[in-house]
């Protein structure tokens, strides 16, 4: 029998509620849940929560804690102290996991608890089971795709109308709750980067720190660049990348041009996709839900359901010997637009297209990863910055 503590009561905690009493055949149960507002009006009677982390904490019946707290900081004191208590523990968060990566993984040697984290990433998309299991003896070249709901939606609702502009479909995204009233972790690529942090840590068993992750968000986009990526048969996308040249490791989150012929410039809306390379298996592409209250449940429920075997990540591809260091040093081609200091801003190995039209004017060209990821980046609408 799996006695739980819950640990948060929002959108995915409420989620959670609902999947588990909708499952026959799971035997578990939420004995207690923990949230921060005493004030807030619940669909529970009062007497299911609790406001003391200690209760769930020092409950030696509560077999499992699934953390579902929107605060990083917190979530890791309440990971900690649980996996110290005996306690097997699910969680979401993808940026506790990505940013305390290596803290985890010793907590999980230490402590001898599991710690699983599959809606972290790619919300119902089962990736990271994937990776640990699936492609352990598969080369596994590169994984890519887009990896965050709230920026798809708005670069798909851009895409399908020339006249909408950023502020206007980022409020429309906010308004039918696809984007949170704060929305720069997402729309900054920083929900991105941490999903690629914990991609590249299962794919390759590379832990790399979020900030490593080469980075620009899309809230500079105007219908002009929407316009000159499809003069050249493409959409914009937010795509994340992690892959292998050279048993070097290069990881991004960048806007990308994806040209109409690939199926990721067809994943609409807050839809993900994954797409994983591998030197046998060839392409495969994972379509889902990336977020929400009952796809993101599902992946938290099958973790829940994964400790009833005793299952637990064994990071064997971060016990190999040859782990691929972090590197920038890749040649690429990005597109540029702003005026004369932000077109400077990047060193280009060469330019193929520059183009003035109007106040616009945008450069094409060959670069290095390592330029990109030097260049400062501009935050006014007077620039943007795109791989092709
Ligand atoms: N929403 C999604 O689609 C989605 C998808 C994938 C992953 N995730 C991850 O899942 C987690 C939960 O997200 P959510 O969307 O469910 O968040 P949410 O709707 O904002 O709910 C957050 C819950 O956490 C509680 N909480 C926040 N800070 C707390 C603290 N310091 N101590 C105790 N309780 C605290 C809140 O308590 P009150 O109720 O008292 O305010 C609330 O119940 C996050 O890590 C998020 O990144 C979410």
């Amino acid at each position: 029998m799996l006695t739980i503590g819950l640990f948060g009561f929002g959108c995915v905690g409420q989620g959670l509620w609902d999947v588990i009493h909708r499952t026959h055949g799971l035997r578990s149960r939420i004995a207690r849940i923990f949230v921060k507002d005493k004030h807030k009006a619940r669909p529970l009677p009062q007497s299911a929560f609790t406001f003391e982390r200690h209760d769930i904490l020092n409950d030696g019946s509560i077999n499992v804690v699934v953390e579902l707290i929107d605060d990083a900081e917190a979530a890791f004191e309440i990971v900690s102290a649980a996996m110290r208590n005996g306690k097997a523990v699910v969680t979401a968060n993808k940026k506790m996991v990505a940013t305390r990566f290596r803290e985890l993984l010793e907590l999980q040697r230490e402590s001898q608890q599991p710690l699983l984290y599959e809606a972290s990433t790619g919300g119902s998309i089962p990736i990271i089971r994937n990776l640990e299991e699936y492609y352990d003896n598969d080369l596994l070249s590169g994984v890519e795709g887009i990896v965050n709901g709230t920026t798809n939606y708005i670069l798909s609702k851009l895409s399908v109308n020339n006249e909408a502009n950023y502020y206007d479909v980022l409020h429309d995204a906010q308004r039918l709750g696809f984007a949170e009233s704060d929305p720069t972790l997402d729309v900054d690529a920083w929900d991105a980067a941490y999903k690629t942090v914990v991609i590249s840590a299962h794919a390759f068993g590379a832990v790399i720190h979020p900030d490593d992750v080469v980075r620009r968000g899309i809230a500079t986009i105007t219908p002009f660049d929407v316009a000159v990526a499809r003069s050249h048969g493409c959409d914009i996308k937010l795509l994340s990348r992690t892959s292998l040249h050279n048993n070097k490791l290069i990881a991004w989150a960048l806007p990308t041009f994806v040209p109409h012929t690939d199926m990721l410039a067809h994943i609409e809306n807050e839809t993900n996709a994954i797409r994983l390379h591998g030197a046998f298996s060839d392409d495969q592409l994972l379509i889902g839900k990336g977020a929400g209250a009952h796809p993101t449940a599902s992946a938290v429920l099958s973790d829940i359901a994964a400790l009833k075997y005793g299952y637990r990540y064994e990071y064997k591809k971060l016990f190999q010997n040859d782990i691929p260091q972090f590197n920038t040093d890749i040649s690429t081609r990005v597109y540029i637009r702003g005026d004369e200091s932000h077109l400077k801003s990047i060193d280009f190995i060469d330019v193929e297209i520059d183009h003035k039209a109007n106040n616009n004017r945008y450069l094409i060209g060959r670069t290095s990863m390592r330029a990109l990821a030097e260049s400062e980046p501009f935050i006014s609408s007077e620039c943007f910055i795109a791989i092709v």
